[in-house]
């Protein structure tokens, strides 16, 4: 029987699935590391993780019946893609499950941030009595700029929309525009004509610090400055210097450059201390909903991996989607992605008669990954010939009957 080890508590959502499919199931709370790991991989070809525990090369080497890896989160970056690659093994996550979470936090933050909801709910903390509207705004009629314009900008500009908000967007990319959003030409104009700027970009160099004194200086006097994106993207000590003298007119920020690695860490930032700041500890996606849907589909794809070879998705293998299998058997075959490899296996299987009913290769980077139904099932002889042959990482056979 398939079994999977489930650590880190994955969620329910993930358990049902796998219980559905007759997967024997081992869950862990904790993250195992070193030996504990390797010994708790032996006896499971699929792992599900979440962001604790990390799996090394030798971790992924040493695993012997180890077939894919679950990594149920958004982040993929505490497992060794490539050496999971090289050993034939595709590594699932679930890049959008969190997405309406972090576009939901980001609404109502614009809306508290117009209100100076922040500052009035603090002084009223304080027994003072702050009544008063000015400066005090409605979000519909006001301009959103939104910077990245990915699966959580766009899907802030939908609700915003809906709100009667004007939507303009800066991405690095030629973007399709929902609704009546509007590209903007620059990160300049974009900024310039908002009343809120909302970041969804990556971590990347030139994402770096986008958000500096120069580029605060051309938002709008009393603009709001939301980042639920990553920490490197704004310079802090700017964006202080921008509120302390009212340039801006409040922030929300989710993301920091050095963020504490456990609850009980201190936090400190020089935003602590500003009016009309909301501050939030790293919470953006975090919410009951992402993670059912986390387990929801990564349980599915890695299901789906282990009953068809389906790799959509996988963050570090050939994406292919064979689809349900309905010859008598299919051969999953990763391989090294030199020339010939396709040409040893199809004349393998003519030499045994195998006449091959459908076939899909994909190539990403070093590995090679084909597909191959077959009019009957191959012999063990010519599974286990390409298990030693030059440049086949590994084969594995599905047959119709189940067995
Ligand atoms: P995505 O990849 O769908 O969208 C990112 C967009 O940014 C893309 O359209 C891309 O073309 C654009 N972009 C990249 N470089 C750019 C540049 N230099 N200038 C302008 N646009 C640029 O990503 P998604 O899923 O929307 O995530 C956005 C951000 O949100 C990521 O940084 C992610 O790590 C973060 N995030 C934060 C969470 C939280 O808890 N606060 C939860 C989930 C994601």
């Amino acid at each position: 029987m398939t079994s999977v080890l489930l650590l880190e508590n994955i969620h329910d959502t993930a358990v049902g699935r796998f219980a559905e499919a007759k997967l024997e199931i081992e869950r862990r709370s904790g993250a195992p590391v070193g030996d504990d790991l390797c010994a708790a991989l032996q006896a499971h070809e699929l792992v599900g993780i979440r962001s604790a525990t990390h799996l090394h090369r030798h971790e992924i080497n040493a695993a012997q019946h180890l077939l894919a890896i679950g990594c149920f989160c958004i982040g993929t970056s505490q497992v060794d893609l490539n050496a999971a690659a090289q050993a034939g093994i595709p590594v699932f996550n679930a890049p959008f499950s969190n997405t309406r979470s972090v576009a939901e936090l980001v609404i109502a933050e614009a809306i508290l941030l117009l209100r100076r909801v922040p500052e009035k709910s603090a002084l009223a903390h304080t027994g003072k009595w702050a009544k008063g509207s000015s400066g005090s705004f409605e979000a519909r009629g006001k301009t959103i700029a939104i910077v990245g314009y990915g699966n959580i900008g766009s899907q802030v500009g939908v609700l915003a929309e809906a709100m009667g908000m004007r939507v303009v967007y800066y991405d690095a990319h030629a973007k399709l525009s929902i609704g009546s959003a509007r590209a903007a030409q620059s990160l300049v104009d974009a900024v310039s004509q908002a009343d809120v700027v909302t970041l969804h970009v990556p971590a990347t160099a030139r994402t770096n610090r986008m958000i500096d004194a120069e580029a605060l200086a051309h938002f709008k006097m009393g603009a709001a400055l939301i980042n639920a994106s990553r920490g490197s993207v704004v310079d802090i000590d700017a964006l202080a210097h921008a509120l302390k003298e009212r340039r801006l007119g409040g922030a929300a920020i989710d993301v920091f450059p050095e963020e504490p690695k456990a609850n009980a860490d201190v936090f400190d930032s020089v935003l602590q201390q500003l009016p009309n700041v909301i501050l939030t500890p790293h919470i953006g996606g975090s919410t009951e909903e992402a993670q059912e849907n986390i387990g929801t589909e990564v349980a599915t794809k890695l299901i789906s991996f282990l009953t068809t070879g389906a790799t959509e998705g996988a963050v570090n293998f050939p994406h292919v989607s064979p689809g349900p299998l309905s010859a008598p058997a299919r051969l999953l075959n990763v391989h090294v992605n030199v020339p010939g490899a396709l040409a040893t296996l199809n004349t393998r299987l003519a030499g045994e008669g195998s006449n091959i009913v459908a076939q899909h290769l994909q190539t990403k980077g070093e590995t090679g990954y084909v597909v191959t139904d077959l009019d009957r099932v191959p012999s063990k002889g010519l599974i286990e010939s390409l298990s030693i042959a030059p440049g086949f990482v590994r084969s594995r056979l599905l047959m119709k009957s189940g067995k």
